[in-house]
């Protein structure tokens, strides 16, 4: 395991619940004790609930290599600082605001979260991962206001697998390429997930902004989904009421990126949306065995600066 370096990761969590007495001096001497500690340290919260008056940080750089923390409560909880990270079974029900970002991380892995926010809540991400490499994402149940799983700039080496998400927007890569020098995303695979009721399934949207930024080796396979409103979706053209966009094109080279087995309803017409960079057009997109309907009709699929290679696909027309 590498040593915790200051300012290079960071992971923060946030959740917001109903809260019953001041704890944040419990919480910071805890974390401080295991924190110096050489030893493999846990932190145990046991059950009931803690009140914490705004934010708890717990910061790095430790001496403990191995600090485990047991939620067997609720709280309000930040972390900065931190690298190899793990968590597991950690629920959150009709909290206001949850979300975790991983920021400039590497080697993570979160099992069995439970997100359930309320649906209507802004900007309250699921997962967010950015400038982060070797992510594993697995089972876990996302319900938000916002996207279930968000993944940015920077981002390598990413693996999610058996999520159910919705309501919430769904999967998305994006939105990427609002700086002119952005590192890219590569090697992304989002495999078996359901979602129902969400804005889209798999998203990859990029600014119409000039960029360095790219997407490549992204595979989304086994998707099953219920009434979303564009199962598929790649939008270059990202500009919210037209401004800061000169030229309108993205920058953002969107290349090899496959749908395998995506199956289910669109509640809207055009279940299919390809809509690239006039200057960088996306190559290198397949689809096999895909199958989305519409009100029990096959939907329609739209295509702009893109090159398709369809297998066994419905809609089997792109125009
Ligand atoms: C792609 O990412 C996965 C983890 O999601 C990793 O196991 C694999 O080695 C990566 N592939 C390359 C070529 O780096
Ligand atoms: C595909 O997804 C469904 C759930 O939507 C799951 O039951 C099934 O095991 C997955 N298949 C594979 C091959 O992973």
């Amino acid at each position: 395991m590498a040593n915790p370096t200051p300012n290079h990761c960071l992971f923060h969590l946030l959740i917001l619940m109903i809260i019953l007495s001041d704890s944040a001096t419990a919480f910071l001497s805890a974390w401080s004790k295991a924190c110096v500690s050489a030893k493999p340290a846990e932190i145990h919260v046991p059950q009931g609930k803690f009140k914490i008056a705004g934010h708890v940080i717990f910061k790095g750089p430790c001496a403990n290599k191995a600090i485990s923390i047991t939620i067997d409560g609720e709280l309000t909880l930040g972390f900065s600082h931190s690298k190899n990270i793990g968590i597991s079974r950690l629920t959150s029900i009709n909290s206001q605001h949850f979300h975790i970002v991983f920021n400039g991380c590497e080697n993570v892995k979160i099992e069995g979260v439970k997100i359930i926010a309320d649906g209507n809540s802004p900007n309250t991400d699921g997962i967010h991962v950015q400038m982060s490499s070797n992510i594993i994402i697995l089972k876990s149940k996302i319900r938000t206001g916002d996207d279930c799983i968000s993944i940015g700039p920077g981002t390598r080496n990413l693996h999610i697998e058996n999520i159910e998400c919705g309501p919430g927007h769904g999967i998305s890569i994006g939105s990427l390429g609002w700086t002119r020098n952005e590192p890219g995303v590569q090697n992304v695979t989002v495999r078996t997930v359901t979602l129902t009721g969400t804005q889209y399934d798999v998203r990859i949207k990029s600014w119409g902004r000039p960029s360095s930024g790219f997407v490549k080796e992204v595979l989304f396979k086994n998707a099953t989904m219920t009434d979303v409103q564009n199962p598929i979706l790649i939008d270059q053209n990202y500009c919210p009421n037209n401004k800061n966009c000169p030229g309108q094109a993205s920058g953002v080279k969107i290349s090899d990126v496959r749908y395998e087995d995506i199956h289910g309803t669109s509640a809207t017409q055009v279940a299919m949306k390809f809509d690239c960079s006039s200057t960088n057009p996306c190559i290198g997109i397949k689809l096999e065995n895909v199958k989305l309907t519409y009100k029990n009709q096959v939907a329609e699929a739209s295509c702009k600066n893109v090159g398709l290679n369809m297998e066994s696909v419905q809609p089997q027309h792109c125009s």
